[in-house]
């Protein structure tokens, strides 16, 4: 007869629940919504089954459920109707991210952390995340520029939280020190440090409809690297992030876990498109069961050591929590 026995608690529902260690709240999720500048109503995301490119209108609604469902904040990235080199929407005060900030600012007040990409990527007509130099490459140095005014615009039409995703060597520091300048103290920056060169951002370029020839592996991380992974935490929290991201999530889970073992700041982690469309495609087929897939998902990832997940599935997911999964 075994001595021990590590199934007795295992038994039922509730012994299960009393002994669990990692438990999801609606609080430590952030929805990430996209406006697109000219429509009149939401239009859907072919490669994202559920996700929707909002109107000004529709956006406000989608900022009110997610805040009755306890929803820790929202992520507002824009669709421009035009795009250039330079990305000049994106640091236009009536440019659709920053009109869009303000809408939902006045919506939501205090009641959500209203968060705001900040990268070039959805405002420049070659779908680079900064501004190109006569080589055609990214331009880290002048592309800081770039970010340092948008952090301007953005903060000024209410955005709480920058979320950095543009991999430029230095972008926190550079961000911090011109919103300090402006007097924009309390303005906080969520790095987004560990961000790898991805196949997983694939439905993402469909939702902003990125113009991007070829890729990002000149800036962003090559999958293989971990400890660079932390390097990039390490030098963001001493460049003044407040909190630090590791993304995509479900296949850097060991990243993930070095970070959060290592950071002396919030650390937060995105589910990204590729991880949302993979489980929708497979539930879709009843190859796995969604609901059951979703929560398992955004557990491992809090598991793993994130304190904050992004996940298109927030709503729907704090709805299933506020009625006690
Ligand atoms: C950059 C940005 C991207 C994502 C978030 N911010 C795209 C990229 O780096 O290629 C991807 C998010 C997702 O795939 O869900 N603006």
């Amino acid at each position: 007869m075994p001595r021990v026995r590590p199934r007795r608690l295992r038994q039922s529902s509730a012994l299960r629940r009393a002994v669990r260690e990692t438990r999801l709240h609606p609080a430590d999720l952030t929805l990430p919504l996209f406006v697109r500048e000219g429509v009149e109503e939401a239009m859907p995301i072919g490669s994202m089954p559920g996700v929707v490119q909002h109107s000004l209108d529709s956006v406000r609604r989608a900022v009110t459920e997610a805040a009755e469902a306890g929803v820790g904040g929202v992520m507002l990235f824009g669709v421009p109707a035009e795009r250039d080199a330079r990305g000049s929407g994106a640091t236009d005060p009536r440019g659709i991210l920053n009109l869009a900030t303000q809408v939902v600012r006045e919506e939501a007040g205090d009641a959500i952390v209203v968060q705001t990409d900040l990268c070039l990527d959805e405002f420049t007509d070659h779908g680079h995340c900064g501004i190109l130099d006569s080589d055609g490459r990214v331009d880290n140095d002048a592309t800081l520029e770039r970010y340092q005014a948008m952090a301007l615009e953005q903060a000024r039409a209410g955005s709480q939280l920058l979320g950095l995703s543009g991999m430029m060597d230095g972008q926190v520091a550079a961000v911090r020190e011109a919103l300090d300048e402006a007097g924009l103290v309390d303005t906080a920056i969520l790095a987004y440090s560990a961000k790898y060169a991805s196949a997983l951002y694939g439905p993402f370029r469909d939702a902003v409809e990125s113009t991007l020839q070829g890729d990002r592996r000149a800036y962003q991380l090559d999958p293989g690297n971990g400890r660079e992974g932390v390097r990039e935490a390490v030098i963001d929290i001493e460049e003044g992030a407040d909190i630090v991201m590791v993304k995509p999530a479900s296949f850097y889970l060991d990243v993930l876990a070095d970070v959060a073992a290592t950071s002396d700041v919030p650390v937060w982690a995105y589910q990204v498109s590729g991880e949302y469309s993979m489980i929708e495609a497979a539930a879709m087929h009843g190859w796995i069961d969604r609901r059951r897939a979703v929560i398992e998902s955004v557990t491992a990832i809090t598991r793993a050591g994130a304190d904050g997940v992004l996940t298109y599935w927030a709503t729907e997911l704090a709805g299933w929590l506020n009625d006690g999964i």
